[in-house]
């Protein structure tokens, strides 16, 4: 049985000051539904994604929220899974539906990070990490460590990271939705500010509201099916890792779905990769199987993520550009593929979402009805 993409919506990108949580929830998960062509009342089962809610919002029970806009009110649950909560959700909606419990169900995620101080989102974003191991390290100076070992080992150069970059934020200006539309050049990126050495603020995915949504369906259709999903974790704290040049969850997660679905790295023409910070592109391209290990960066200087490259890695401007409302991420990533293979742009498309540094990882494969 395959599971279709009936819908998606995803809302704009950005500080969205005149939008509350519950106005993201409700114009995604209404928008989705209408994009399915369907009536509110054909939806059995509603699963929400967000990762901060309850710290940033003062806002917990997001499933009974979602809900109560339906006058039917499915059943509905919240899952938490860091910055992968939004694919996790749609591998437990998934789920559900292969167990034959429902046939149609909604995915949403959200999150609405604005409303509270950069000190305030630093700290909430480092609950995403081991709290009493790594008490004091900010998620820019755990992803520093992964540049840093990356760069020793492998001669990864500072325009490496920063072609991620300008790269990401040149595909956003093609995509209305995104946070972020403006070109920057190689020395932009250079000169920005360092957050930690030796990511600057131009290597940084940003705090970002917003929200997105997907309708999914076992019946058979017509839409984009999803081809294989697998998930895997690792160590939540960085030292306990065996290797900070590899993200283990991600090659886990990518091989199971190579060999559930036939599909090889190199058939894939897009992708939407967790980029939260220019080294975690690099670092994904590799252990997706795009590029041998260590070749990241210099694919990504020599134009090989692009149009006219080897494959295009996140045409929506990905993390860094799109932006990065932590709990909707996931949706948004399969939501943007689906759209692209629904209007024949693409046949096959992947997704990659992370959660913490790599402690959890899914990966979807997209692809047209076969
Ligand atoms: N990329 C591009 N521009 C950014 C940016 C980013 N990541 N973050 C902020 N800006 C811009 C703002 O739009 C603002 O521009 P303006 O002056 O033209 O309005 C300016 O930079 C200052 O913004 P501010 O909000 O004061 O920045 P900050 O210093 O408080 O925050 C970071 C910058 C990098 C610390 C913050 O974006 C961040 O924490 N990013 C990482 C998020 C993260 O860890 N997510 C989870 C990953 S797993």
């Amino acid at each position: 049985m395959k599971i279709s993409i009936l819908g998606e919506y995803i809302t704009q990108f950005g500080e969205l000051w005149d939008k509350s949580l519950r106005d993201l929830l409700y114009e995604s998960a209404t928008q989705a539904i209408a994009s399915a062509d369907l009536k509110p009342s054909a939806i059995e089962a509603i699963f929400v994604a967000n990762m901060g809610a309850g710290i940033l919002e003062n806002q917990l029970h997001l499933g009974a929220l979602v809900s109560s806009f339906f006058s039917h009110h499915p059943p509905a649950f919240r899952i938490e899974g860091a910055c992968a909560s939004g694919s996790l959700a749609v591998v437990a909606a998934q789920q559900f539906l292969l167990s034959g419990r429902y046939q149609t169900v909604l995915v949403v995620g959200a999150e609405k990070m604005t409303d509270v101080s950069s000190a305030v989102n630093t700290k909430f974003l480092a609950s995403a990490g081991d709290f009493s191991r790594e008490y004091g390290s900010t998620f820019p100076a755990l992803y520093a460590l992964l540049a840093q070992a990356h760069m020793q080992k492998y001669a990864t150069t500072r325009d490496m990271l920063s072609a991620v970059s300008v790269k990401n934020h040149r595909h956003a200006l093609a995509n209305p939705k995104a946070q972020f539309h403006k070109a920057f050049s190689l020395a932009d990126i250079n000169q920005s500010e360092i957050i930690a050495d030796p990511l600057r603020l131009l290597d940084c995915s940003p705090v970002t509201d917003g929200a997105a949504a997907i309708v999914l369906t076992s019946k058979r259709t017509k839409s984009p099916q999803i081809l294989a999903c697998a998930y895997a974790c690792d160590s939540l704290a960085l030292a306990d890792r065996q290797s900070l040049t590899e993200l283990q969850a991600t090659k886990s997660a990518a091989g199971q779905c190579y060999h559930q679905s036939g599909v090889t790295a190199g058939d894939i023409e897009m992708a939407e990769v967790h980029d939260c910070f220019t080294i975690s592109e690099i670092l994904a391209i590799e252990d997706l199987g795009f590029f041998k290990k260590g070749r990241g960066g210099q694919a990504s200087l020599s134009g090989q993520t692009t149009y006219g490259g080897k494959i295009v890695i996140n045409p929506s401007g990905g993390l860094k550009a799109c932006g990065h409302p932590v709990g909707a991420t996931g949706v948004k990533q399969i939501a943007y593929i689906s759209n692209l293979i629904r209007h024949k742009k693409i046949n096959i498309g992947l997704t990659h979402n992370l959660g913490g540094s790599g402690a959890t990882a899914v990966v979807h494969l997209l692809g047209g009805k076969l």
